[in-house]
């Protein structure tokens, strides 16, 4: 046994091994699995258990930093339950020893920034379970809990978003809050509107004001999230960008729902799914059992989630469980579990909630899939910025179907905190089902050669020495010239979110700034067939004919294919909307008096704005602008080039309420493609307000400012191109 100052680490629940110690040499009993499978343990004083504790508290502030406030999590769900588990245990086992409380719900800091809103009825979160026994016993204790057999429950897949109260007042939608602590969340309506089709009015409700059977108040509950199709989409657009690839939809949904800029929320089309209620006015209108909320959800016209099954019985209910992980294989949206809910409302009553979750309710969570396997080498790849993202290359391994060579580390500080090295074996998952990431070291596997990672100093493309500063992970490369930033730069110029050179593809970039004929965009208008490698006389000629076509893109393609950083499309197609061409704008922005004078004109960002200046306020980036004039680069700007007519160029619009045809993203959109702008506040310089159902204080605004309102009929004819004479 252990000795009076000694103390066992709790049991690793993922690892399900049981441990027993006898006196300092310990004997363990393995159910299946390899010795080396088996996670460390060691027999420690309270000093050290002490220290334990702090450092698994550390580590969950850590995630729960980084997965609430950043909403960039680094380790799977999976891996943080872990964490969370092995805390709570060894809280639990030294109640002396833990003096700060490990739980409660992510709390954002507040920043005055966000309008935030208290929710009516509380947003639980649920308890979680890994396996068939968790999920029997928790049948188990309801049954001898309400004295009943044979229960109803209805089983869920369990969408991995984030959570979501709507409100909707006479059946009309006014708000969409995110879960926040659970009491107060972050007002998100602008964003929920413009990046999904939520319906704005509930089936059912009267044109004007309220009707049977649709409550004055009703908050519905569910999970806004982003399909794995849109996920990819966005993620290869990215890449194709030189952009690193966003890690889970999760934390996409997340980073959308927080922007500042609505038109950037517009661009990524999130879904919407609604599971329960929160407040209802009258009560007596919010259905009671679980199966038929769902169904009047539907009847109002929501979305709700995909196949509930309805069971009865402990063993109904581990096998639907079991079916939902076998079809979540072909579902559109992303799942890491089931969820189990008792049916009837009055048994859930009387099951009540705990500080968090109800106890009528649990998520079912499938473990990702998890591998272990050598990690041979870090590499580091160099960004068209510079950024060094650091790389897993791995023995190929087995992983869902797959097999998987690399996988990602993240940033220089999550190797060094996690102590991983050149030489060990690591766990591999699919983080979040999607890209596979390294969560863990298996450190019994540790050799005595195996040494701590050190962060290169220099550029591996370059060799110039590598900027690094304690407070920020991100490593970058200074040196413009980079042969690795260089390629990624010119990948993204002739891509298609560029100028779209097609054929020049990063193979043949590669050739070309390897033998060095290409250091620049301007570069490649100088271009000779003989510059091309030998034997390859076709390409040559396509991508020539491809590079000359370019020359004439739309402006907006050129500004946009710079990389000047924070300036996607949008804010590239507002700097060409107000340049005449490549010339004029790398004047404007020469210096910062001329540059805040456009700043009143362009529809940019302040933070992106100056970027652009000091993009321009460099010499070479002047010099490659006024190259590319010189080469015969004569990008189009006609009020055309974007496709669409330029009917309400220069006029700026606001809207306000729910519009009955559109979407306010659809609306924000069409403005945006005839060349107007969609503001948030109404201003002097406001040209017309859209007036939706619902609208508030902005029409009083607006009056007093005497800017025209029009209705979305009205916002329509504006949009229609004139015949001609008119
Ligand atoms: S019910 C009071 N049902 O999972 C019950 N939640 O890990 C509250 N989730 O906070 C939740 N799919 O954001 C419920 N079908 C589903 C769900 C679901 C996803 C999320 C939800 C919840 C989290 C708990």
């Amino acid at each position: 046994m252990a000795t009076p100052d000694t103390v066992l680490p709790p049991r690793l629940i993922w690892a399900r091994r049981w441990f027993f110690v006898i006196g300092f040499s310990f004997l363990w009993v393995v159910e299946g699995g390899s010795v080396n499978d088996a996670a460390e343990i060691a027999v420690l004083p309270l000093a050290e258990v002490r220290e334990r504790i702090a450092a698994l508290r550390a580590e969950v502030a850590h995630h729960d930093e980084l997965y609430f406030k950043r909403a960039a999590p680094v380790i799977s769900d999976a891996a943080y339950d872990q964490l969370k588990r092995e805390l709570t245990e060894w809280e639990g086992r030294y109640p002396a020893l833990s003096t700060a409380p490990s739980d409660g719900l992510g709390v954002d800091d507040r920043t005055g920034l966000r309008p935030v809103y208290r929710h009516r009825e509380r947003m639980l979160s649920l308890d979680k379970s890994y396996s068939e026994l968790e999920l029997r016993s928790f049948d188990e204790r309801i049954r001898r809990q309400l004295g009943r057999q044979n229960l109803t429950y209805v089983v869920e897949p369990k969408y991995d978003g984030l959570a979501l109260s709507v409100t909707y007042k006479n059946g009309r939608l006014v708000r969409a809050v995110t879960r926040g602590d659970g009491e107060v969340g972050d007002d998100v309506t602008t964003n929920v509107l413009a990046s999904t089709t939520l319906p704005k009015i509930l089936r059912g409700a009267a044109p004007t004001g309220s009707a049977q059977g649709i409550p004055a108040v009703l908050e519905v509950r569910g999970e806004i999230y982003l399909e794995l199709a849109e996920f990819a989409r966005i993620n290869q657009a990215r890449r194709k960008a030189g952009e690193p690839p966003f890690s889970h939809p999760r934390n996409l949904a997340a980073g959308t729902l927080q922007q500042s800029d609505p038109s950037t929320a517009a661009a990524r089309k999130l879904k919407v799914v609604f599971y329960g209620y929160g407040g209802c006015e009258p009560l007596s209108l919010r259905p009671v059992a679980q199966q038929n909320g769902l169904r009047q959800l539907r009847a109002w016209g929501l979305p709700t989630v995909e196949n509930p099954r309805v069971v009865q019985g402990a063993d109904a209910l581990w096998a639907a469980v079991q079916a939902v992980g076998r079809e979540r294989e072909n579902y559109p949206f992303p799942t890491d579990g089931a969820v189990v809910k008792l049916d009837e409302g009055l048994l859930q009553k009387q099951m009540g909630v705990t500080h968090q979750a109800p106890r009528w309710a649990l998520a079912y969570k499938f473990t990702p899939e998890r591998a272990q396997t050598k990690l041979l080498a870090i590499t580091l790849q160099v960004g068209r910025t510079g950024v060094l993202t650091p790389v897993g290359e791995l023995q190929p391994v087995p992983l869902s179907g797959a097999t998987v060579t690399r996988a990602s580390l993240y940033n220089r500080d999550e190797i060094a905190r996690r102590d991983i090295r050149v030489g060990d074996y690591v766990y591999v998952e699919k983080a979040g089902e999607i890209i596979p990431a390294i969560s863990g070291v298996n450190r019994s596997r540790r050799t005595a050669g195996v040494l701590a990672y050190v962060f290169p100093v220099s550029c591996p493309s370059c060799q110039s020495r590598l900027q690094q500063s304690p407070e920020q992970a991100a490593v970058r490369c200074l040196n413009r010239h980079c042969p690795a930033q260089v390629r990624r730069r010119l990948e993204h110029f002739s891509s298609s979110a560029g100028v779209n050179i097609a054929g020049l593809g990063p193979a043949l970039i590669d050739q070309l700034v390897s033998t060095g004929r290409v250091k620049t965009a301007a570069d490649l208008y100088r271009l000779r067939r003989e510059d091309f490698p030998a034997g390859n006389g076709k390409t040559a000629e396509r991508v020539l004919r491809a590079i000359a076509q370019s020359k004439q893109a739309e402006l907006w393609r050129f500004i946009h294919g710079l990389g000047i950083p924070g300036v996607g499309e949008v804010g590239a197609r507002a700097l060409a909307r107000q340049s005449g061409g490549l010339v004029e704008l790398a004047r404007a922005f020469h210096d910062a008096e001329t540059a805040a004078a456009w700043g009143k004109k362009v529809d940019l960002g302040e933070a992106s704005l100056q970027a652009v200046q000091e993009y321009f306020s460099e010499p070479s980036h002047q010099a490659l602008l006024v190259d590319l004039v010189a080469l015969g680069v004569r990008p189009n700007n006609s009020p055309k080039a974007g496709g669409a007519d330029q009917l309400l160029q220069g006029k700026r619009f606001v809207l306000t309420g729910a519009l009955q045809r559109l979407t306010r993203a659809q609306a924000t959109a069409l403005i945006m493609a005839a060349g107007g702008a969609v503001e948030a506040k109404v201003s002097r310089r406001t040209n017309y307000l859209i007036v939706g159902e619902g609208g508030g204080a902005k029409l009083a605004e607006a009056a007093a400012f005497g800017v025209t309102m029009i209705d979305e009929a009205q916002l329509q004819q504006l949009l229609r191109p004139r015949a001609a004479g008119q």
